[in-house]
């Protein structure tokens, strides 16, 4: 890589990409991470691409303002409509969802038959057909919309009666399509992975985009060192004794504390709000 990485930006449509913030900060605990959450708009899984492109190009002209060396783009919508504008407008690393989910997946399947969960936005522009199809023709790819899940998550309902009733009523048409691989393609929808695996049985394997994503950050800004040098990892960055963490919002934070400190384990301190618009 040729710019030294200094400091992470996500962004996300809201809370949902605290997911992959907080697997990002598991996996490398020694970077700064700065987090936009455009709360104020959410959600974006309904909105048509004009809109859910402006936006994306909104969220990462703040973090370019804010300094930041790389861009991961959470928000599952975003990176299945905004990837290809994102990408063409700005010179730092962007990298998507997407991308790393569709890798895993072909990784994981045996019968090729994949199922992808994600919003209404997500699954119309057929983002991971197309990714897992490029790396794996002949995937037979099963697409469906879930977008129920998401208010389920941010009420907290993740392993009830409820939540269980409407994955099973959802998931039922990817059960009978008997796919062995499912990827978690929103935001919200690794909270729910309890519940997901239960109802999809145990010959699933379910592939969190959280975790695919900070793999893929991960194996960017170490994989070759570590190869390199037999093991061990090579910090070519700046150490931080502690984290520097910075939460951005575009609306009110009573709410972004509340669900977004269930999400990341630990009490977010002072998110500051935010007008991106016209940024
Ligand atoms: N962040 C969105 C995603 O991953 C889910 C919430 C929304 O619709 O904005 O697709």
């Amino acid at each position: 890589m040729d710019k030294e990485i200094r400091l992470i930006g996500v962004f996300d449509s809201g809370i949902g990409g605290l997911t992959v913030f907080k697997e990002l900060n598991r996996k490398l605990p020694e970077m700064r991470i700065v987090y936009l959450g455009d709360t104020a708009r959410v959600p974006y899984g309904v909105k048509s691409k004009e809109t859910v492109v402006r936006y994306s190009m909104e969220a990462a002209r703040f973090l370019t303002r804010k300094g930041v060396d790389l861009i991961v783009v959470a928000c599952n919508t975003s990176s299945a409509l905004a990837m290809d504008q994102l990408r063409k407008s700005f010179d730092i690393p962007i990298i998507g969802v997407i991308e790393a989910g569709a890798r895993r997946a072909c990784g994981l399947t045996r019968s090729k038959r994949i199922g992808v969960i994600g919003t209404h936005a997500t699954v119309k522009s057929e983002a991971y057909r197309n990714e897992i199809q490029k790396i794996m023709p002949g995937a037979d790819v099963r697409q469906l919309a879930c977008p129920l899940f998401v208010p389920l998550v941010e009420e907290g309902w993740t392993d009830n009666k409820i939540a269980r009733n409407i994955a099973e009523v959802y998931l039922d048409e990817l059960k009978r399509a008997d796919v062995d691989t499912l990827i978690l393609g929103c935001t919200h929808y690794p909270l729910l992975k309890k519940t997901i695996a239960e109802v999809m049985g145990a010959g699933v394997k379910l592939i969190d985009s959280a975790e695919s994503i900070a793999d893929d950050v991960w194996q960017m800004l170490y994989g070759s060192e570590k190869r390199e040098e037999g093991g061990q990892i090579k910090n070519s960055l700046q150490s931080f004794s502690e984290p520097e963490l910075r939460f951005y919002v575009t609306d009110s934070t009573e709410r972004f504390i509340e669900v977004g400190s269930v999400f990341l384990g630990f009490e977010i301190r002072n998110p500051q709000i935010v007008d991106i618009t016209g940024e």
